[in-house]
C-alpha cells in the first residue's frame, strides 16, 4: 500500500494523523504512552482493530519509559499503562482484547529481568500488527465469495487499511472481490459527524483505483430504493455472543434500510471483535463524545451556540438485519449464537 496506519520505528510509534486526511498526509512519532493514548482518544487513529494495535504498541513504549528496582514496581507502573491505556475508548472490544494480550506477555516472563520483559512486550504488540493485517486478508478471501460480479457495495465509515494494520475488513472484502476480477463499485456514507466515509474511505479507495461515489448519510434509502446497491458491508466495533454488532453511529439505520429493500447486509470483523461476554448489544459500552463535533465542522459553528445536543459514536445493530458476519475462520450465518461460539472451538 502507498501509504501505513500504524508503525513501530526504532523508540517510537509513527502513526498516520487520521484527523488531517484526506488534506494533508502527515506522520505523528509518538515517544511516550501518555501522548499514543490521547492519539487513540483524539482519533488521530481510530477502527475497532487499529486502536487495538495502537494500544499494544503505546503499552510496549511504556514499559520502556518505566522506571523500576523491582519487578512489584514495575507490574504496578505496567497496570497504570495498561488502565489508561483502556480509558480511551470504550466500545471497540480489540483495545481490551489487546490490552489483555499485553498483560498476558508481561506476566508470561515475570521472571525474566526487566529488560527481557521489555523486549517480550514489543515482540507481542508487532506481532498483534503484522497477524491483524494477515487476519484481514482472509476476512478478504472469505468475504468476496458473497460478493457477484458487477456489484454496487454500500459501506458505512470506515473499515479500511486506516481502521487496522493494513488492508481493512469491509474494505478487504472489496478490495479481495475486486482483485479476484469482479466489477466492483461502492458507495460511501459520508458518516457525520466525524466523516471518516467522506474523507478516508474515499480517500484510500480512489489510491487503490477501485471506484468509489460519496454520499450523504441520509442519500442511502434513496439509492436502494432506485435498486442501485447490490448489498452492503460494514465493520464492527463489538459483536455479541448471539450477533448483535456496535459499529459507527449510523449503521443501525443503514441496516434497517437494507432489511426493507431485501438488500444483503454482511458485518465483516475479526475474531478479536466478537465479546462472548456480551449476552447481547445491551450489553455494549456506547461511547459519547463532546457536543462540538456535532456542533461544529472543522471549527466552524452549525448550530445556535448552546443548543442541546447527544453525541452517541456508535449503535447497535440487531443480529436479525444481519445476513452474515465474515471473520478470517469463515462465514456466519443463520443462528449466529453458535456459529460465533463454534468460531473460538476450532
Ligand atoms: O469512531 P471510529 O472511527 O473508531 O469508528 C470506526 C468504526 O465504527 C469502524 O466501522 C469499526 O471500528 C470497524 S474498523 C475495521
Amino acid at each position: 500500500m502507498s501509504f501505513y496506519t500504524i508503525k513501530w520505528d526504532e523508540d517510537a510509534v509513527l502513526m498516520l494523523d487520521q484527523t488531517r486526511l484526506p488534506a494533508e498526509e502527515v506522520y505523528n512519532r509518538y515517544t511516550d504512552f501518555n501522548s499514543v493514548a490521547k492519539a487513540i482518544q483524539g482519533m488521530v487513529v481510530r477502527g475497532a482493530p487499529a486502536i487495538g494495535v495502537a494500544a499494544a504498541l503505546g503499552i510496549a513504549l511504556g514499559a520502556r519509559e518505566i522506571i523500576a528496582d523491582t519487578p512489584e514496581s514495575f507490574f504496578r507502573q505496567l497496570e497504570n499503562v495498561c488502565q489508561i491505556m483502556g480509558n480511551t475508548r470504550p466500545t471497540a472490544v480489540n483495545l481490551f482484547w489487546a490490552i489483555e494480550k499485553m498483560k498476558k506477555t508481561a506476566f508470561a516472563a515475570s521472571n525474566e529481568n526487566l529488560e527481557q520483559i521489555r523486549k517480550a512486550l514489543l515482540a507481542k504488540a508487532l506481532e498483534i500488527a503484522r497477524e491483524d493485517m494477515e487476519i484481514c486478508q482472509a476476512i478478504g478471501k472469505n468475504g468476496a465469495k458473497l460478493i457477484p460480479d458487477s456489484a454496487t457495495i454500500l459501506t458505512h465509515c470506515n473499515a479500511g487499511a486506516l481502521a487496522t494494520a493494513g488492508y481493512g475488513t469491509a474494505l478487504g472484502v472489496i478490495r479481495a472481490a475486486s482483485a479476484a476480477g469482479k466489477d466492483i463499485k461502492v458507495f460511501a456514507d459520508e458518516t457525520r459527524p466525524w466523516l471518516q466515509g467522506a474523507r478516508l474511505t474515499t480517500w484510500e479507495l480512489m489510491k487503490d483505483n477501485i471506484p468509489v461515489t460519496l454520499i450523504a448519510d441520509n442519500m442511502a434509502g434513496f439509492f436502494m430504493g432506485r435498486g442501485e446497491i447490490t448489498c452492503c458491508v460494514v465493520g464492527a466495533d463489538r459483536i455479541a455472543a448471539n450477533g448483535d454488532t456496535a459499529n459507527k453511529i449510523g449503521t443501525y439505520t443503514v441496516a434497517i434500510l437494507a432489511k426493507e429493500h431485501g438488500i444483503p447486509f454482511y458485518v465483516a470483523a475479526p475474531l478479536s471483535t466478537i465479546d462472548l461476554d456480551c449476552k447481547n448489544g445491551s450489553e455494549i459500552p456506547i461511547e459519547e463524545r463532546t457536543a462540538t463535533e456535532v456542533t461544529h465542522i472543522r471549527g466552524l459553528p452549525i448550530a445556535p451556540d448552546g443548543v442541546a445536543v447527544r453525541n452517541p459514536a456508535f449503535d447497535v445493530t440487531p443480529a436479525r438485519y444481519i445476513t452474515a458476519i465474515i471473520t478470517e475462520k469463515g462465514i456466519v450465518q443463520g443462528d449466529f449464537a453458535a456459529g460465533l461460539a463454534a468460531l473460538f472451538r476450532n
